[in-house]
């Protein structure tokens, strides 16, 4: 931890009231860095960088969530568990948006609904760990807490928290962001490439499904420029960047106060998330989140009770601002029908509309027996099906998802019409943490939501 006395670190001098008030509350899941100096170093240049997004976008999205809230959009949000340094190549973050892409467009169609497109990119590079430590084979080594701050190797070296890695992990985002706005803004996301963006995967019944819908869009595309519609809102889609806000020492020196408003963004990304594991009330995290002015998301496990939900919206969002609170339900799929109903009505009757979205992944885990951390595909939907079902039977609105999956042909989760079963996960287990949809597991979630959401 930062020397609470040290003068604020904040890029135009500006001070804000409470923005460095989490310094004296109980933090959880931070690293031990080896030396407090190096680190202090590494805020100061943190902090005289340049802002990876604009407050502005970031009000931008606000707006879009509200009108998710309310039932006029979807939003999907997917990506990496834990982003890599060596996977942040232009082909594997080509293909990661281009799986968001095709979701989205599977979603779109299915729904008739605008969907809003947010990548777990440009910025995951943290982890919670269950335990500081890990054990194999008698040795026992700090934790692996994401590329940000040590490395995946076991190894004593690479396992010490290097500052220089939050530095890394800039540069790293700015990069991946940059890649994402040149795809999505310099033509490679125009709706008539729709066909394009499944070329390069291997072919599967997911994919044949999705060249059908393609061709349908195009022949819609096609008549509708025979008759003369313009299609410039079809050239450039809009494309927004998450992780989960657990670094300290990253998000506090990324945090600028708007020069519009003279209120602090975190921008880092465009949203952040509070994870499952750190949003305690009276800790450090909520405290600091809520006082930046990024939509916001806090991940409700199924420990989360009624109570502790209304206090979150009282502490993120006492205004009701809309699109500035989404709860990312994860209760899994034995569970999702029995505690997401109460956790809905009890924040329906404070009368906020915070926006709730199905994260299907991190209620189903498993391991198998030999040994590898799973989630069963058909669990995952199952999770998903409950959600709308829940939603539909409160009149409240299922407004999105929120998925681990990338876009290579990675054997993590169990099933999908691959059947992918328990001695194939070995052959193509990349994961560095949680198992990922792989492209044709996302592209048969999203025909699967496409028609939870015609038939809301
Ligand atoms: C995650 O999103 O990777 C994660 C750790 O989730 P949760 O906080 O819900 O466990
Ligand atoms: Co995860």
């Amino acid at each position: 931890m930062v020397d609470p006395t040290e003068p604020v670190i904040v890029a135009d001098q500006a001070v804000i009231d409470g923005l460095d008030y989490w310094r004296n509350l109980p933090i959880a899941q931070q690293p031990t860095w080896p030396s407090q100096e190096s680190l202090s170093e590494v805020s100061r240049e943190l902090a005289t960088l340049p802002p990876l997004v604009f407050a502005g976008e970031a009000d931008q999205l606000k707006s879009r969530l509200a009108s998710a809230a309310r039932g006029e959009a979807f939003l999907l949000q997917g990506g990496d568990c834990a982003e890599t340094f060596a996977a942040a190549t232009a082909n594997q973050i080509r293909d990661r948006v281009k799986t968001i892409l095709q979701m989205a467009v599977v979603l779109t169609y299915g729904a008739s609904m605008p969907v809003i497109k947010m990548g777990r990119m440009a910025g995951q590079f943290a982890k919670p760990r269950s335990s500081d430590v890990e054990t194999r084979a008698n040795v026992t080594l700090p934790a692996y807490r994401g590329d940000m701050v040590n490395g995946y190797d076991f190894d004593e070296r690479s396992r010490v928290a290097d500052p220089s890695r939050l530095i890394r992990g800039y540069h790293t985002a700015s990069s991946t962001l940059n890649l994402i706005r040149a795809f999505t803004q310099g033509g490679f996301a125009d709706l008539r490439q729709v066909h394009s963006w499944n070329q390069g995967f291997a072919r599967n019944p997911a994919n044949v499904k999705y060249e059908h819908m393609a061709k349908e869009i195009d022949r819609a595309v096609k008549f509708m420029m025979a008759c003369g519609a313009d299609f410039e809102a079809l050239k450039r889609t809009e494309f927004y960047i998450s992780h989960e806000a657990l670094l300290m020492d990253y998000e506090r020196p990324l945090t600028r106060i708007d020069s519009r408003t003279g209120t602090p963004y975190d921008t880092s990304a465009h949203f952040l998330w509070i994870g499952e594991r750190t949003r305690q009330l009276d800790g450090a995290h909520l405290d600091f989140l809520s006082r930046v002015r990024n939509p916001l998301g806090v991940k409700l496990g199924p420990s989360a009770t009624p109570e502790e939900v209304r206090s979150l919206i009282e502490k993120l969002d006492p205004d009701r601002e809309p699109g500035r609170l989404t709860f990312i339900t994860r209760l899994g799929a034995p569970k999702v029908r029995e505690l997401l109903p109460n956790l809905v009505k009890s924040v329906s009757e404070t009368g906020a509309s915070p926006l709730w979205v199905c994260d299907p992944m991190h209620g189903n885990g498993l391991t198998t027996p030999n040994g590898f951390k799973t989630r069963r595909f058909d669990d995952v939907v199952d999770e998903v099906k409950g959600f709308f079902e829940v939603h539909r039977s409160l009149g409240t609105h299922p407004g999105g998802i929120h998925i681990e999956l990338t876009g290579d042909d990675v054997t993590e989760c169990l099933g999908g019409s691959e059947q992918i079963d328990e001695l194939t996960l070995e052959t193509r287990y990349e994961s560095l943490c949680d198992p990922r949809l792989n492209h044709m597991q996302s592209l048969e979630l999203a025909f699967l939501i496409a028609e939870e959401l015609a038939a809301r």
